[in-house]
C-alpha cells in the first residue's frame, strides 16, 4: 500500500514533478523510426512526459523534436510544412530548425532581426534499434545513448513496435515485473486441470502457481527471481531484469536463449503510456521464428489509422465467455490484450491506498522503492548512476532449471549480463 502522497509522487511525470525530473535524466524511446520513414515526410505529434511535441525528419535525415505550439501565436506545428531542413508553421510561415531556432520569419520586414531572438526548447534526438530516442533533461547531464541488446543487432534480428495504452506507466510496469500473474492471466484451462506435465514453459509454470520471489538490487535496477519447485532436488527459475527507468525482458522457457522479448512503458502523460515492445535474436534473423516472430504485442490489430488496439475497454477487449470456460483463463485473445485489459480497467491511476500486497508482490514493492529513492536522491542533488551508464541496459532475461538451494543471483547474473 502507498499513501496518497507517495502514490502521487510515484506516478506523476509532468515538467517540474520529482519523478518527471528523474525520468528526464534518461533517454526516452520516443518514436518508432518508421513513423518518420524518410526525409521531409509528414511530421508527427509526439506526447511524452506530459509534453505536447512535434517531430519531423529533416531533409538531411536528422530528426527534430520541439514543442508543438508555434512560439509565434500557438498554431500547431503538426500542420507545418517540412521543407529544406526545417519545419515551417502554416499560419504565418515562421520556420524552425532542429535546434528550435527560428530561421525564417517571412511576415516581418526583411531587415528585422526578430527571428534571431526566437528559440524554443528542442530536444536532442538519436536513432538506434529502429527507434528515435529523445533526451528531455538538462543538457549538462546528457548521457550517452543506452544500447540495449535489441538496438545492437542487425535490423533483421529484431522486431520493434508500440501501441497506446490508457493507464499510468507505473501500472503497466508493475504488470511487467509481476511473474506471479503468468500462471493465471496468461494460462489456459488445461494448465489448471494439470494437463501440462512436461518440461514446457507452461508445464513448469503450471506445477507451482505460488512461486517464491527473490529480488536483488543491482546497478541497472532489480533482478527479480521467481522460483517454482519442480521436485525436491530442483527448481525452475524465471529471472526478469528490471532496468531503469521502465524496461523489462521477459524470461523464456528453460535454456531457451535463441530470442528474447521485452517492453518499455514510456509515459505519454500521467494517464496514458506507450507500450514499447522489442523482440530480438542475438544470432539469427527473427524470420527464423515463424510468420509472426517475437511477442504477440507486435501483431495486435489496431483501430484504423491509430496506434490504439482494436480490443479495448469499449468492447470489453472482445472477451469470449465460452473460450474462458473451456480454453483460455481469461477468454481474451492475445497475451498483450490480457495485460492491457487488466491494467486499463484498474483505472488510469490506481489508488494504491486500497491495495493489499502479499509476498508475491515483493518485486513491485522494491521497484517503487527504487524509483522513489532515486527521485528523492536527485531532489537532494545526487544524480542517478544508471542514467549516466546506459551500457547497464544491455541485459537479457534468464530461465533455467537449477539444483534446489542455488543462489539465483549467482546463477543468473552471467546470463543476464551476457558475460559468460
Ligand atoms: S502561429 Fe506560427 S507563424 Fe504564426
Ligand atoms: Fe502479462
Amino acid at each position: 500500500m502507498l499513501t496518497t502522497t507517495d502514490n502521487e509522487y510515484l506516478v506523476r511525470v509532468g515538467p517540474g514533478t520529482p519523478m518527471g525530473t528523474l525520468l528526464r535524466r534518461f533517454w526516452m524511446p520516443a518514436i518508432i523510426s518508421t513513423e518518420l520513414a524518410e526525409p521531409d515526410c509528414a511530421p508527427v505529434r509526439v506526447k511524452i512526459l506530459c509534453e505536447e511535441l512535434v517531430a519531423w525528419r529533416n531533409t538531411d535525415g536528422s530528426v527534430g523534436l520541439m514543442q508543438n505550439a508555434c512560439p509565434h501565436r500557438g498554431a500547431s506545428l503538426f500542420f507545418g510544412r517540412n521543407e529544406e531542413n526545417g519545419l515551417r508553421c502554416v499560419y504565418h510561415g515562421w520556420k524552425f530548425d532542429t535546434e528550435g531556432q527560428c530561421v525564417d520569419m517571412p511576415n516581418e520586414p526583411a531587415e528585422s532581426n526578430f527571428k534571431h531572438k526566437i528559440k524554443v526548447a528542442a530536444y536532442p534526438t538519436e536513432e538506434a534499434g529502429g527507434v528515435i530516442w529523445a533526451y528531455m533533461g538538462p543538457l549538462e547531464h546528457k548521457p550517452v545513448l543506452p544500447r540495449p541488446e535489441w538496438t545492437l543487432v542487425p535490423p533483421e534480428q529484431r522486431v520493434v513496435s508500440k501501441y497506446h495504452q490508457e493507464n499510468n506507466w507505473v501500472q503497466g510496469l508493475e504488470g511487467g515485473i509481476d511473474s506471479s500473474h503468468v500462471g493465471f492471466l496468461h494460462s489456459t484451462v488445461a494448465s489448471h486441470r494439470g494437463d501440462y506435465t512436461g518440461a514446457s514453459f507452461m508445464g513448469l509454470v503450471a506445477r507451482d502457481n505460488a512461486p517464491e520471489f527473490r529480488v536483488a538490487t543491482t546497478d541497472f535496477g532489480l533482478l527479480i527471481g521467481a522460483r517454482r519447485k519442480i521436485d525436491d532436488a530442483s527448481d525452475y527459475w524465471r529471472v526478469t531484469p528490471y532496468t531503469l527507468p521502465f524496461y523489462t525482458v521477459i524470461p523464456n522457457g528453460p535454456n531457451q536463449e535463441s530470442h528474447f522479448s521485452g517492453h518499455g512503458w514510456v509515459p505519454m502523460d500521467d494517464e496514458n503510456v506507450w507500450l514499447l515492445s522489442y523482440s530480438w535474436s542475438p544470432t539469427q534473423p527473427m524470420s527464423d521464428f515463424g510468420e509472426k516472430p517475437g511477442h504477440p504485442a507486435h501483431y495486435t490489430p489496431m483501430q484504423p489509422g491509430t496506434r490504439k488496439p482494436r480490443q479495448s475497454r469499449d468492447n470489453d477487449y472482445e472477451i469470449d465467455r465460452e473460450d474462458q470456460k473451456h480454453k483460455t483463463y481469461t477468454g481474451i485473445n492475445n497475451g498483450s490484450m490480457q495485460d492491457r485489459a487488466i491494467q486499463e480497467t484498474m483505472g488510469a491511476i490506481f489508488d494504491r491506498t486500497k491495495e493489499h500486497l502479499g509476498s508475491a508482490d515483493t518485486a513491485i514493492i522494491m521497484m517503487r522503492r527504487t524509483l522513489m529513492k532515486l527521485s528523492r536522491d536527485l531532489e537532494s542533488g545526487v544524480e542517478p548512476y544508471a542514467a549516466a551508464h546506459g551500457e547497464l541496459l544491455t541485459v537479457r532475461s534468464a530461465g533455467f532449471i537449477a539444483p534446489a538451494g542455488v543462489s539465483f543471483v549467482e546463477a543468473s547474473e552471467p546470463i543476464v549480463r551476457q558475460n559468460r
